[in-house]
């Protein structure tokens, strides 16, 4: 499964990319106007640092405006994928843009019906939203659990990837991994949450001080 970072904060993305962590990122409007600034500057850094595939999106909501954004952030690195919302311009839009060799992402998914149109569209990428579903007592997981056994069926044609978002902690993550999602996007918050385990904290706090006792009576030695 691919893991990609659900934000546009370049200390975060450049921190876990340097662990190699990272495959991908997806941004929105919301997550560039938390950073604040000139978003521009924001999406050209984040496609230089990341290899993988970048979701920017677009903010129009008619197919003609959504073209137009699309093939400017496109222009910000080959590895744009143009990010539109699941609305039937979006798809109008999805189709054009892919038609011409242009990755697309669709967006603010939330039923199977929705991610089985926008791979029809010729989405690389379907976005459904888990947590929010979960906010409104919706099981999300069951929702890639619907998407995952009906692209099952298409493989040979279909290649629309499944990319599991609005991730809110790290059973999310497992959950999504055994359904055998395609991609996972993780706000930095989670994947900082994947990383510890207080057994491991402890772990290397007690070599730490067994090391500190062998060197108290030796202590030129070195590793
Ligand atoms: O990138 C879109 C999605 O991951 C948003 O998540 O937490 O705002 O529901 P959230």
């Amino acid at each position: 499964m691919k893991i990609f970072l659900d934000t546009a904060n370049l200390e975060s993305i450049r921190k876990f990319n340097d662990m190699g962590l990272l495959d991908g990122i997806t941004t929105n409007p919301s997550l560039m106007s938390k950073e604040g600034g000139n978003p521009k500057d924001a999406m050209e850094e984040i496609t230089k640092i990341i290899r993988g595939d970048v979701s920017l999106e677009v903010v129009s909501t008619e197919y003609s405006g959504m073209i137009e954004e699309g093939k400017r952030l496109r222009q910000y690195g080959e590895n744009v994928v143009v990010k539109v919302p699941m609305t039937p311009d979006g798809l109008k839009a999805c189709k054009s843009l892919s038609s011409e060799g242009i990755p697309v992402n669709v967006t603010l998914i939330f039923s199977a019906n929705q991610a089985l149109l926008a791979a029809k569209s010729g989405a690389k990428y379907v976005s459904p939203f888990i947590g929010r579903l979960d906010d409104i007592g919706q099981n999300g997981m069951e929702l890639i659990k619907e998407i995952k056994e009906i692209f099952e069926h298409y493989k040979d044609t279909l290649k629309t990837q499944i990319l599991v978002a609005s991730v809110r902690h790290p059973l999310h993550v497992i959950d999504a991994a055994k359904i055998g999602a395609d991609v996972v996007t993780l706000p930095p918050a989670v994947l900082d949450k994947m990383l510890q385990h207080p057994l491991t904290k402890i772990g290397l706090e007690n070599f730490l001080a067994d090391w500190d006792k062998l060197k108290s009576g030796n202590p030129d030695i070195k590793i």
